[in-house]
């Protein structure tokens, strides 16, 4: 799952491109569902599902049902997450899902505590800019109990990247 601003601005394919492997589900949740008709991730490489709220205006999900791609409802004026999660499970048997950002899809998973494990992938250069994506967007807290901690299970290196994988451990969990 990617956030439907990193499909509008990346046009990313979330297909398995450059190893062997079946490409994953792919789920875009946008509330009004305002993908472009000729988004990369509404052509035929994989299956497809866009997640939209009931407020979704009837045109924008016709044109996306045409394309082929499956559309489901999932909350009134936004996305519901939780929601959606359910959806997921039922309907197409997914027990577990990689987010793949961007930073706002990030925290709004966080914040509804669906999230178990982050990995990150850590590059051996430095690069930044106060309109630079960071890897969550929209966290506004007061005082460092509200921090989201992490516990390491792994890091290893895949070439010249350092990998590290964390548990989330929520506040009263
Ligand atoms: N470095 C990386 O690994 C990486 C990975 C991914 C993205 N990115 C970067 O991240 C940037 C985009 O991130 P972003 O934070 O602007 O947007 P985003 O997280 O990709 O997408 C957010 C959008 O998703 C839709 N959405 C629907 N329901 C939602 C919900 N319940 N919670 C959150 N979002 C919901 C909304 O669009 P609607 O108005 O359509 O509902 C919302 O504006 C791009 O610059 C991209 O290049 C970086």
């Amino acid at each position: 799952m990617v956030g439907a601003n990193t499909i509008r601005i990346d046009n990313s394919f979330l297909t398995v491109r450059l190893v062997e492997g079946k490409s994953p589900l792919r789920v875009i949740p946008s509330a009004r569902a305002d993908i472009p008709p000729d988004a990369n991730v509404l052509g035929p490489d994989a299956r497809t599902v866009v997640a939209v709220s009931a407020a979704a205006p009837p045109e924008n999900v016709a044109r996306i049902r045409e394309s082929g791609v499956d559309v489901v409802v999932a909350g009134t004026d936004e996305v519901d997450l939780p929601e959606l999660m359910r959806i997921l499970k039922r309907d197409y048997g997914v027990d577990r899902m990689m987010i793949e950002g961007g930073p706002t899809l990030n925290w709004s998973m966080l914040n509804h505590r669906l999230v178990d494990e982050i990995r990150l992938i850590h590059l051996p250069f430095i690069v930044g800019g106060a309109d630079t994506p960071s890897l969550v967007g929209g966290m506004h807290i007061e005082t460092e109990d509200e921090m989201i901690r992490l516990s390491l299970k792994q890091c290893f290196m895949c070439g010249s990247n350092l990998v590290t994988e964390w548990n989330v451990l929520y506040r009263g969990s």
